[in-house]
């Protein structure tokens, strides 16, 4: 179903869903009325989000005594480890895959933390590298909207609210609450995901864009209604400011049989992204390829931007095209989905990514710098190329594994290396070419 944040309603019986009013006496085939609350009942209309859901059984029933496991790859923020140093330019070969058997919930490693779970403001950057479908296992977090961004490999997440697949060039945001269970159908599967903890995403404001480009919300799909109604001994996992617990029920906990409400998964194909840019000379702040954007409480200073790096045409006179030189305020966690992103020809490879963290000068290295600075300036397509970025306000601390235990590139710090001082005192300045 189209529309990003629509109001929706789907029925997987005819009948199932009451029309004209939510708690019917007697709902149809003896199913339970029960509401999920993304947001606070008096959130502002604007931002007001619910669903009403007609299931087998209310989600009570999913629950029994909980129990705390450890899930010891999923770290939550805040979690400053005292031994790493998460100041610095950071970048990372792709993380090999696993021989262990590696669930949706035990695949998830995480790189950065950001922020505070308790406080719910923040996120956190994770890779997960999956080799084994859930069986009679659900997952959901009560901390957190997932953005899944998938960079190799095909997830089937069945939620409670309808079935996502997910293949890379494409996202999906699982809410805050929803549970479900992740099936692996070609693996193994890896990607990155983006935590948040705070206000969830929303389509940016295009300002005088206008109402069109950039991510449009009819290209957003929510699901259909679909429901399990199976009984097998399952195992519920749930994060709950940042611990995990599990509990132990009879049945599938995926028994919505008709919902209507705007709190729901959604996906949405990264192709249908319409980059806007410049189309004279110079080119806008990287907020220009905002796919999606959290909110935090100051105006304009997002919890999380979701910022896209596609396919793109270069068309600019007398301008520097890559992107500038730069300290930002903001901390950015890139990675690469596929091809080769054009600040940095080598070394920030598919599967990999980068951390260039609040007020850290980056840019591109020595190469980048000299192509762009003597290259013939003809239109010129960025073809091959789907980077992401996901900013936020906050510094991003990294995990024990990010620095020890991920393919950490050691010589990143030295791409600047090479860069040379062109300047002599004449306004043509010093060159060797
Ligand atoms: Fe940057």
């Amino acid at each position: 179903m189209p529309g990003f944040g629509n109001d929706f309603e789907t029925e997987a019986l005819p009948g199932a869903l009451p029309q004209g009013m939510n708690s019917p006496q007697k709902c149809a085939y003896g199913l339970y009325g029960e509401q999920l609350s993304g947001t606070a009942f008096t959130a502002p209309a604007h931002q007001n989000e619910r669903t009403w859901c007609y299931r087998i059984r209310p989600s009570v029933k999913h629950t029994g005594r909980f129990s705390r496991i450890d899930v010891p790859y999923w770290k939550s923020a805040p979690h400053v480890d005292p031994d790493v140093a998460s100041l610095g330019q950071y970048r990372w070969d792709p993380i090999p895959h696993s021989e262990e058997d590696l669930t949706w919930v035990t695949g998830m490693r995480t790189m950065t933390t950001a922020g505070d779970v308790y406080t719910q403001v923040g996120m956190a950057a994770h890779v997960y590298l999956v080799t084994t479908s859930m069986e009679d296992e659900y997952f959901y977090s009560a901390d957190s909207e997932l953005l899944v961004v998938p960079q190799e490999g095909r997830l089937r997440f069945s939620t409670e609210l309808g079935v996502i697949e997910l293949e890379p060039k494409e996202i999906a945001i699982l809410p805050r609450g929803l549970v479900y269970r992740v099936e692996l159908l070609d693996g193994p599967a890896r990607g990155f995901v983006c935590e948040n903890y705070g206000q969830k995403f929303e389509l940016p404001g295009r300002g005088p864009i206008g109402a069109n480009c950039m991510a449009n919300s009819r290209d957003f799909k929510s699901p259909v209604a679909a429901f399990e109604d199976r009984t097998a001994r399952s195992r519920v996992v749930i994060k709950w400011q940042g611990q995990f617990h599990e509990t132990f029920i009879d049945h599938s906990p995926l028994d919505v049989v008709a919902w209507h409400g705007n709190y729901a998964p959604v996906k949405y194909d990264l192709r249908n992204y319409c980059p806007i840019g410049a189309i004279l000379f110079d080119h806008p702040d990287p907020s220009i390829f905002t796919v999606l954007t959290a909110p935090s409480g100051v105006p304009g200073t997002a919890n999380i931007d979701f910022v896209l790096f596609r396919e793109r045409w270069m068309t600019m006179e007398d301008t520097f095209r890559p992107p500038w030189y730069h300290k930002n305020v903001m901390s950015e966690l890139m990675g690469n989905i596929y091809g080769e992103y054009d600040a940095k020809p080598q070394g920030f490879v598919p599967g990999g990514m980068s951390l260039h963290n609040m007020m850290l000068p980056h840019g591109p290295d020595n190469d980048a710098f000299e192509k762009a600075t003597f290259s013939e300036l003809a239109p010129q397509k960025l073809d091959n190329t789907m980077s992401f970025m996901f900013e936020t306000r906050f510094p991003q601390h990294l995990t024990g594994f990010a620095a020890n235990e991920a393919p950490i590139q050691d010589e990143y710090i030295d791409c600047w290396d090479s860069l040379e001082s062109h300047f002599d005192g004449t306004p043509e300045g010093k060159w060797d070419k």
